[in-house]
């Protein structure tokens, strides 16, 4: 704001928050959202601004289904991985996880040792002081976090606030879709999960459904919903690293009119860089004219 007010008028591009919900700003996540960022490009906005990680990457998942208009809401419970809460608490995941295998190593080493002998000594250590929590704040391996970013009036978190306000100005949805649910920090090093619960406007068929999904985006992969197929792709430990979108465990609840979904996106590629770096060859694209 500092330097437009001196009257710059480069094109800025971040991944911040601060800017995302400017009128004057465009969310980017080009592979759904390409012509909106053309036509506010061409209509002389500079300002482009990559989405908070778990809404680029469940819009990444299921944005086909909105392309159908089959969505009258979500519900998305997110399983976020430390790296959206950055570097150092990244470390001290893994601190954590050393501390927790060193001090049950005797226990550990002992396969004849009573279980819950090995469970009180990492649950001790977990309460202990000597537990590294600098950065987290609270245990995280050998537990979960569900609350990420801070409360507002409504009883949401920030985090889950976002979700509703992004996915709807990235996809430009009018009338506005809501999306809510509950935001949890696991033990994942750098990919976010989120298991999702999609409000139906139509009775579409399922291989419909799947195949709109499917059709999300080119590095959007739809996983057959079966065990081998699904625990060998659909997880933090195959997706870190890649660029794939795997989307599975789809089916119809018995709930009603209600498709769940199970999707896997590396936090710091489609949830943070990427966007932003297919942005700035969007950027010398106009600007090459
Ligand atoms: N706010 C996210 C998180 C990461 O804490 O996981 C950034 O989008």
């Amino acid at each position: 704001p500092a330097l437009r007010a001196r009257g710059w008028d480069g094109v800025w591009i971040d991944a911040a928050s601060a800017l995302r919900m400017e009128d004057t700003s465009v969310i980017v996540l080009d592979p759904l959202n390409r012509a909106a960022i053309d036509d506010a490009f061409a209509a002389g906005t500079r300002d482009f601004v990559g989405g908070n990680c778990t809404v680029s990457l469940m819009l990444m998942a299921v944005a086909g289904l909105f392309r159908e208009g089959w969505v009258s809401w979500i519900s998305s419970m997110t399983y976020q991985a430390a790296s959206g809460a950055g570097a150092r608490p990244m470390r001290e995941l893994v601190e954590q996880m050393r501390w927790i295998g060193d001090h049950s190593a005797d226990l550990l080493d002992h396969p004849s040792s009573a279980i819950l002998d090995l469970e009180r000594r990492v649950r001790d250590g977990l309460r202990s002081d000597g537990f590294p929590t600098a950065q987290l704040g609270y245990p995280l391996a050998g537990s979960l976090l569900p609350w990420i970013d801070t409360k507002l009036d409504d009883g949401r978190s920030r985090e889950e606030w976002k979700g509703d306000v992004e996915t709807n100005k990235i996809l430009g949805l009018d009338p506005s879709v809501p999306v809510d649910g509950l935001c949890v920090r696991v033990g994942a090093l750098r990919c976010h999960a989120s298991a999702l619960t999609i409000g139906l406007s139509a009775d579409v068929p399922l291989d419909e459904l799947e195949a709109a999904i499917a059709e999300t985006s080119a590095w959007t992969r739809l996983i057959p919903n079966d065990k081998d197929a699904t625990l060998a792709a659909l997880t933090p430990a195959a997706v870190s690293g890649t660029l794939d979108i795997p989307v599975g465990r789809v089916r119809k609840l018995r709930t009603g009119n209600h498709l769940t979904a199970f999707t896997v996106g590396d936090q710091l590629l489609w949830g943070a860089a990427e966007p932003v770096r297919r942005m700035l060859g969007i950027a010398r694209e106009h600007l090459a004219g």
